[in-house]
Parts: C-alpha cells; structure tokens; sequence
C-alpha cells in the first residue's frame, strides 16, 4: 500500500517545471469543499482543480454550462480554507470568457477571492490572445485541449478528440500556440495516448492528463467518479474505493499509482 506523504511545501509553476524536467509525476483531483480539500492535502495531492464539472456532480445538471463564477468563487474559497501546500486551480466557467476583458475581469475576480493562484480555460485556438492578456496581466493559466466539455452542443456529446491526421496536427501546433502566448500549464482531456505523448514531449510547460494516457507529466480525475459516487464515471476513470476501506486510503491509492505510473493502464487510455 502506498504511504501517503502530505505535502511539506507550496506547490507552484517553478515546481511542477522541476517535476517533469525530473521526470516525476504529479497527481491532481477535482474538490469542492473545505473537507474533501483537507484530505487531498493529507493525501499528497499536488493540485486541486475547483473545475465546472461541479455542475454535474455537486449541482446534478447533465452538462457543466449552468456553471457560473459565482459558483466557482464560493466552492473554489471553501477549498482554498482547506489546502496548505496544494496548488488550487479554477476553471472560468462557459461564457466567462466572451470578451478579452471579460476575461481578465472574471479571472482577476476569482483569483482576489478565492486565493486559487491559477485559472483554467477552454476554447483553444479562440483563446489564443485571451491567454496572451492574462499572462501579461500576471495571471497563471491552464489552457485545456482535447475535449472541451463546454462545446458539448457543439461536439454531440462527449468524444475523443485528435483520432485523425489532421485534427492531430492541429491540436498540437494549438498547443505550442497557447505555450508561446503563456500558459503555465496544459490540460489534455480524452486523447489518444501517442498523440498525449507526443504534445508531452513538444511542450515545455507541464501537461496535465485525464483521458490521455501515462506519459502526460500529471494525472487528473473527478473526484466523485474515483469515489464511485458519480453513478456515470467515465470509461478512463478507476474506482478506487473498490479495494481501499476509506475515503483516504482510496485517494492516497490514486497519488500512490499516479507516481508509480500504474495510473492510467491500458484499459484507462485511448488509442
Ligand atoms: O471541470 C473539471 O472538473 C475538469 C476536469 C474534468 C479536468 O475540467
């Protein structure tokens, strides 16, 4: 059983750097209040994400869209009383992001209150320049490729992305797009494992994985989905509680396969 080591310091961008300069992985959940912050602290979890699929597991709509800041500030300021060392990070909910300035607006404001030190964002290539400006303006930011839940009307539903050429091509020349305007930080949600491989190995910033095979330099889930509480996890995610007798041993078995690299096996990625 893997020994949980909380955290002895904060964690920060020059660090996750040093960790996949080092090659060592790093583990990431989802959590949305003061307790569940607490006990991924306890369990060595080096980021915790306040994201919008909050939507679907804490407020039960079918997609992450109802989401709004003030959704995300009140959670994301609950987990922040919670975490010590661990880094928080926020996702700008659908339609915070429709304007530049609305942008830095909303990001600024959920930075201020909340004390998260990084904010996520959807979009891709439109967000190209709305990264640009947050960097200028000294905000950290994660940009998310791959599937992009807030697209779901867009997309049909929930899929793969980049299984062909040329949207392979594409989401990597994105990528180094959202490097070169200053993201801090990149998220790949279901992608075939190569093609995760592949953008891992391009990028300098550290790439963040749910979906999108072993190499990524970080791992993400949803945190109910590993609790097996979500009742619809998805096919990429492992239910940890099946073989741990508490909600701490499941999720320090999660950090403990996530640095050993026995998360995510075959039957978690996509080819
Ligand atoms: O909203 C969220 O929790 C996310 C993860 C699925 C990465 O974006």
């Amino acid at each position: 059983m893997y020994i949980p080591k909380p955290l002895d310091k904060k964690i920060t961008i020059p660090y996750l750097n040093q960790l996949k300069q080092q090659g060592e992985k790093f583990a990431c959940l989802t959590a949305y209040d003061f307790c569940f912050a607490q006990v991924l602290e306890q369990a060595g979890v080096e980021v915790v994400l306040v994201g919008d699929s909050l939507g679907m597991v804490i407020q039960g709509h079918d997609t992450t869209l109802p989401v709004t800041v003030g959704d995300i500030e009140y959670h994301a300021a609950a987990v922040n009383r919670g975490l010590e060392h661990a880094m928080l990070i926020v996702d700008m909910p659908f339609g915070s992001l429709n304007s530049q300035q609305q942008a830095l607006d909303n990001a600024s404001q959920l930075i201020k209150r909340s004390g998260a030190q990084v904010v996520k964002l959807e979009g891709g290539i439109t967000q190209i320049r709305t990264v640009e400006i947050l960097s200028k303006y000294s905000i950290p930011v994660c940009a998310h490729l791959g599937l992009q839940p807030q697209s779901v009307h867009k997309l049909g539903g929930y899929r793969v992305q980049g299984r062909e050429h040329d949207s392979a091509i594409e989401m990597k020349d994105t990528a180094l797009q959202l490097q070169e305007a200053g993201a801090d930080l990149l998220l790949l949600e279901c992608v075939p494992q190569q093609l995760a491989t592949e953008i891992t190995e391009l990028l300098q910033i550290p790439v963040i994985g749910i979906g999108a095979g072993v190499n990524c330099d970080g791992q993400i889930l949803v945190l109910q989905d590993i609790l097996g509480i979500s009742g619809k996890a998805p096919s990429f995610s492992k239910n940890y509680m099946q073989q741990q007798n508490s909600i701490q041993d499941a999720i320090s078995a999660y950090v403990g396969e996530v640095k050993n690299q026995n998360f995510p096996d075959a039957s978690h990625c996509f080819s």
